[in-house]
């Protein structure tokens, strides 16, 4: 979810920023800014618009060198997107200019508070923060003020400052968004995500929360929220955390749902040693010791915990809870004696989660995250954290991180089970029989014309394919905008089906054999209805007549493989209507923001 990119340095500040902007974009947002310090007359220049960064690149002077400036990419929570509610946002007297990431909760009492009689131009949150810096910047040093602004501002912010009286400098500060500087001996990069680093630096610092930076051509000084300097440790980006082009591909959608049999194969070679789970020993220590796990997630994420609920419980014996990390942070159930939480994030960034886990770690329960990034907040805060190793995800819409989730959880669980199947065997063939699908691609793709003709389509399943139902239908309304549900396939007749008319596209997961038959009752319902049915089945459970039929595999981890022809279909339906299918409308990749 949006982002701040800002660079003091020796090189052209201009460029840095909106090449790192660039890099930023997959995360989703609606408008895009930058403010810039001409270096010979020392004038600074603001450009902003509602649009991508390459609308950007169309207002910005580049007639000038640059030596230092501050970029934003904006996903709007206060104010509608438009030029007036884009960052930079100016104090009332415009000595300084902010970019900011995250919702100030209270800039309503603020702006009454402290800011009474202040002139506001935009409709935002984050403009009070300028202002206030400005207020106090009159009493004491700005590194005071903003120390003193930060203490009053409740909510989530990562900060990127100018001030235009002290022209050599950035200040920048945070609290629950993220922040980081990336090093080099050219310059340093403020920014809120380490992509934006890429082609720069592979050094950087993860800040803390309520931290406070100044940074000068000489380098950067970390501060707490009281002024005394704190260390911060210096971490190094693996290399190929920057592999993120899209090659042969027309989207990168495509690419990572075609990379997902070798995701697999990577996560093997990372956690196997020849038929043997290789998992730190501490992590199988923790979930042998808890009596009951606890998975927080989001979305796609979440939809994997449904299926790493049905793999604990049903390989290990544990008890395992699914939770929206969003109700769980206000709404915490009643817990059992020895928790363990599990945390399933791809970015390590989501704040709703990350609210959970701060309320857990105060109240001294144990953690684990699943993530993609290592380097991210979620797997730094938690006590242990296990990589999917998806590689970089871009498309909006999570794919290979959603079967990279399920392999890890299926690794954790098979660690506390009697070990009756061959996991490795079983992994291997699971990416075997992904390959598969992904060779009749075309053949969904004509489906897709042929059934995804309405404004509506609904996704039915009993038991572990109801879940896969969840991440399907997810799928589809994320990028083709079609209103899609998943539904438990017996739920249909207590209400929904009343939504079903003529030519309606219903689509079953079938894969279980004690209740494909089930499914299958439930699917002549809606079709004397006058649905239009299509059964994605596996071979031994399948049909005549079910269109789309896969490999069979271990019965637990068919949501593996009827994942894969359902992110096509939700792929296509979006191509065939011509949406941008790698940054749907609406959507971050990173929700930064409760
Ligand atoms: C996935 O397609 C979505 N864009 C979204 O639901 C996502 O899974 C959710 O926001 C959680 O993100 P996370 O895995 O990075 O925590
Ligand atoms: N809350 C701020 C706004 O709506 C910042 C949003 C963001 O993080 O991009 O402008």
């Amino acid at each position: 979810m949006c982002g701040i990119v800002g660079y003091l340095g020796v090189e052209d500040a201009r460029e840095i920023i909106i090449s790192g902007l660039k890099r930023l974009e997959y995360r989703g947002y609606d408008s895009a800014g930058i403010a810039l310090r001409k270096c010979d007359s020392g004038t600074f220049h603001i450009y902003k618009d509602k649009g991508r960064v390459a609308r950007l690149e169309e207002i910005a002077d580049f007639s000038f060198k640059t030596c230092l400036g501050i970029g934003h990419t904006r996903w709007a929570t206060h104010g509608v997107p438009n030029k007036v509610n884009s960052h930079p946002h100016q104090s009332e007297k415009s000595r300084f200019f902010i970019v900011h990431n995250g919702v100030i909760d209270n800039y309503k009492e603020l702006k009454s508070e402290i800011l009474n009689g202040n002139k506001f131009v935009s409709d935002t949150d984050s403009e009070v923060i300028a202002h206030i810096i400005e207020k106090y910047s009159d009493e004491m040093s700005v590194n005071e003020a903003i120390r003193k602004t930060m203490s009053l501002l409740e909510g989530s912010y990562a900060l990127a400052i100018i001030d235009t009286y002290n022209r050599d400098k950035i200040y920048a500060c945070k609290n629950k968004s993220p922040l980081l500087l990336g090093l080099s001996d050219k310059g340093t990069i403020i920014s809120s995500d380490v992509m934006a680093l890429v082609g720069y630096s592979t050094k950087y610092v993860p800040l803390k929360d309520k931290t406070f930076v100044e940074i000068t051509k000489k380098g950067y000084k970390t501060l707490d929220i009281i002024g005394k300097e704190v260390e911060h440790e210096v971490k190094v980006i693996d290399v190929d955390y920057f592999n993120i082009e899209k090659g042969e591909y027309s989207h990168f959608m495509l690419k990572e749902i075609s990379e997902q049999p070798s995701v697999i194969r990577t996560i093997i070679s990372k956690y196997f040693d020849k038929e043997e789970v290789t998992l730190n020993g501490d992590i199988s220590k923790a979930i042998k010791e808890s009596d009951r796990l606890y998975i927080i997630a989001a979305g796609t994420s979440m939809n994997a915990g449904f299926i790493g609920k049905e793999l604990f419980e049903k390989m290990a014996f544990i008890p395992t809870e699914v939770h929206i990390a969003s109700e769980f942070a206000y709404n915490m159930p009643l817990l059992s004696k020895k928790p363990l939480f599990i945390f399933i994030s791809q970015s390590g960034e989501t704040a709703d989660l990350r609210a959970v886990l701060v309320n857990i770690k105060a109240a001294g329960y144990r953690s684990l995250t699943i993530t993609n990034v290592k380097t991210s907040t979620l797997a730094r805060e938690a006590d242990h954290y296990v990589e999917i190793h998806a590689g970089p995800e871009i498309a909006v819409a999570s794919t290979k991180a959603y079967t990279a989730q399920i392999v890890v959880l299926a690794i954790l669980a098979y660690g506390q089970s009697d070990k009756h199947i061959n996991l490795r065997k079983e992994l291997s063939k699971v990416a075997i029989s992904i390959e598969n699908i992904i060779d009749k691609r075309e053949y969904i793709e004509a489906l897709v014309q042929e059934y995804l003709t309405k404004r509506n389509c609904f996704y039915i399943g009993r038991g572990i394919d109801y879940y896969a139902c969840l991440e399907s239908s997810l799928k589809l309304k994320e990028i083709s905008y079609i209103q899609t549900e998943g539904f438990a396939a017996g739920e249909l007749k207590h209400g929904t089906i009343a939504l079903i008319e003529e030519d309606t596209p219903v689509i079953a997961i079938i894969s279980q054999r004690s209740i494909g038959k089930n499914t299958r009752s439930n699917l002549n319902e809606v079709q004397s209805r006058g649905a239009k049915t299509l059964v994605i089945s596996t071979n031994s459970v399948h049909e005549h007549g079910d269109q789309i039929v896969l490999d069979d595999v271990y019965e637990l981890f068919s949501p593996l493989l009827t994942i894969i022809p359902a992110q096509f279909i939700a792929y296509y339906a979006a191509l065939q209507r011509g949406y941008d299918i790698d940054k749907p409308r609406n959507l971050a990749k990173s929700v930064t923001v409760e």
